[in-house]
């Protein structure tokens, strides 16, 4: 893995001419894809998101030459990137549980940053606080069976990059970084892990960490 992936520096605000809802607040910059698109991929490779939220990732790859693919569960989240997109055809209102069913073609790169769970909390964002999967091991499983998904449609020697970061609420932390990092691995080769730290903004969480997978 080139050195420079170790750590980087990027500004978590204002880098992009693009204007996204004021609701999008658990997006990551275009910045921070930008880079690892440019690392991994080149012009014509097929990127995936299956969280693609506000449609961060489908933008960066599709103003780079690349074609955006992506799952996203939340129908405004989707209509709202759907809409913007050219590729927005790739683009699907769906649950990434189910990646595998979608006759899909074979991925060159997937960039993506999962919903949050903290460990004491019940409601698990995957089900969408369904009462019926609450817990941590339930979310954490149902991570790595999408991951399982993923897997299924990337090309071998593929990366996958995870953004995502543990969480403290007072006294409870919960090492949701070593965690996705497990789940993931269950099916990918974990190569690495870069540390980012946000320029500018996020005072609560100044770093962030994207791991980095291989299909192998
Ligand atoms: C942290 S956000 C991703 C934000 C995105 N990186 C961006 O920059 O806009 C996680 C997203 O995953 C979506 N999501 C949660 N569970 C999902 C599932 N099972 N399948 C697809 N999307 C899901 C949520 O609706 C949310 O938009």
């Amino acid at each position: 893995m080139p050195d420079f992936l170790e750590y980087i520096e990027v500004p978590f605000t204002a880098d992009e001419g693009r204007v996204y809802p004021e609701e999008a607040e658990d997006r990551y910059p275009e910045s921070l894809v930008r880079a690892f698109v440019n690392e991994f991929t080149k012009p014509g490779d097929k990127v995936f998101d299956p969280f693609l939220g506000f449609g961060t990732t489908a933008f960066v790859a599709e103003d780079m030459g690349r074609i955006p693919y992506g799952i996203e569960a939340d129908g405004e989240r989707y209509e709202w990137a759907a809409a913007q997109l050219e590729h927005w055809m790739n683009i699907l209102h769906a649950d990434s549980v189910d990646i595998g069913s979608f006759k899909l073609p074979r991925m060159d790169f997937c960039m993506t940053s999962p919903p949050y769970m903290p460990a004491h909390h019940k409601w698990n964002p995957l089900y969408g606080g369904d009462p019926a999967y609450a817990g941590y091991d339930t979310y954490l499983a149902r991570m790595a069976e999408i991951f399982a998904g993923l897997s299924s449609i990337m090309k071998r020697g593929a990366r996958v990059v995870v953004q995502c970061d543990n969480l403290h609420h007072g006294k409870v932390f919960t090492p949701l970084v070593r965690d996705i990092g497990t789940a993931v691995s269950q099916n990918f080769r974990q190569e690495g892990e870069v540390m980012v730290r946000w320029l500018k903004g996020r005072a609560d969480y100044p770093y962030t960490h994207c791991l980095v997978f291989k299909k192998t």
